[in-house]
């Protein structure tokens, strides 16, 4: 039988995808990544490949996890290699730039974002042709890397000039026009392959949500949220959702097989999104508390794939 091949960094997000997997019967094989060696003559495994690679691993320790698997889902792909969220999807993953200008592709409305590339200097330049307030943000983020809010240029440029500044990991920094969010939440929508599983609320009182997965909840070293952000399912927000439906159709035309995708809705009822996660997770209380599993979604298709690939294989 084939395998199903993991491809991952953070340990701490691993156990739903393992325990899916398991409970299909699924032969699996992790591959972790913090860098790596790659012969190019060589041939990689046989199997269906997931691609679980985080985009804030270098904060881990795991510098040259992004880049390694930047070339290997190519090496992959090039050797006819099925990559759930492979390099189209990867691209996205790490650039706020590129989510953002295939949402705009898709018709999607999202919130005034410049990007700089030149430290202090230029990130003050920038600042004066955005309105207030703004929040700057990584391009390559994840966890809320370099998420704050500025609602004056003095502390803009205090922020930019003090010792401990530091531009994104790929030297590209976001200003962003600041939605308030209306109710204090933001939405997360969880789609598996064209199909809507679900939205859940975040709360963001008491700073900027981050990520839904219990996993987060712990990482306290990283959270500025820890455990004063609260998740909560959102049933009016359904399949018919013509939101949701654009996310359907981008994620189809920008090959992504899952994906986590943010929106923020101002006091007018505006939605603007801002964030697309293909390394997503899944909030376990809300699921349990629903009989819910974006995990599962993930190992039935899977599953799907490599039933497919046998099939293909015996003919
Ligand atoms: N334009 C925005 N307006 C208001 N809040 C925002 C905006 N962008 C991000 N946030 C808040 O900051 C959090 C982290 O930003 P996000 O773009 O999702 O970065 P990350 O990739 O690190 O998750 C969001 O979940 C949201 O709470
Ligand atoms: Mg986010």
């Amino acid at each position: 039988m084939s395998t199903v091949h993991i491809l991952f960094e953070n340990e701490a997000w691993m156990a739903p995808l393992r325990d899916a997997l398991a409970r299909r019967g699924l032969p699996v094989e992790e591959h972790f990544v913090e860098g790596g060696t790659l012969d190019l003559a060589s041939t990689p495994p046989e199997g269906v490949w997931i691609n679980r690679m985080s985009p804030s691993s270098h904060t881990r320790g795991h510098q040259g996890g992004v880049a390694f698997v930047k070339e290997y889902l190519h090496h992959l792909e090039a050797h006819g290699r099925r990559v759930i969220n492979g390099s189209r999807a990867f691209a996205l993953e790490v650039s706020k730039v590129r989510q953002d200008l295939a949402l705009r592709r898709a018709g999607i409305q999202t919130p005034h974002t410049i990007a700089v590339i030149g430290g202090p200097a230029a990130l003050k330049a920038a600042a004066r042709t955005l309105a207030l307030p703004f929040i700057t943000k990584h391009n390559q983020g994840g966890k809320g890397l370099g998420v704050q809010l500025f609602r004056d240029l003095d502390a803009f440029d205090a922020h930019v000039d003090a010792p401990g500044f530091e531009d994104g990991i790929d030297g590209v920094t976001l200003l962003q026009q600041y939605i308030p969010p209306a109710g204090g939440y933001i939405t997360r929508v969880e789609i598996v392959d064209g199909v809507f599983q679900y939205a859940i609320r975040s709360s963001t009182a008491g700073g900027f949500e981050l990520c839904p997965a219990d996993a987060c909840a712990i990482d306290d070293a990283y959270c500025p949220v820890g455990e004063s952000a609260t998740f909560a399912l959102r049933p009016e927000i359904t399949a018919d959702d013509p939101l949701v439906r654009s996310y359907v159709r981008l994620m189809r035309d920008e090959q992504l097989d899952l994906a986590g995708i943010e929106f923020v809705e101002d006091a007018e009822g505006q939605r603007y999104t801002y964030d697309i996660n293909g390394t997503t997770n899944y909030n376990g209380t809300v699921e349990a508390e629903h009989g819910l599993s974006g995990m599962d979604a993930l190992a039935a298709l899977v599953e799907r794939e490599l039933r497919g690939s046998r099939e293909a294989a015996a003919k």
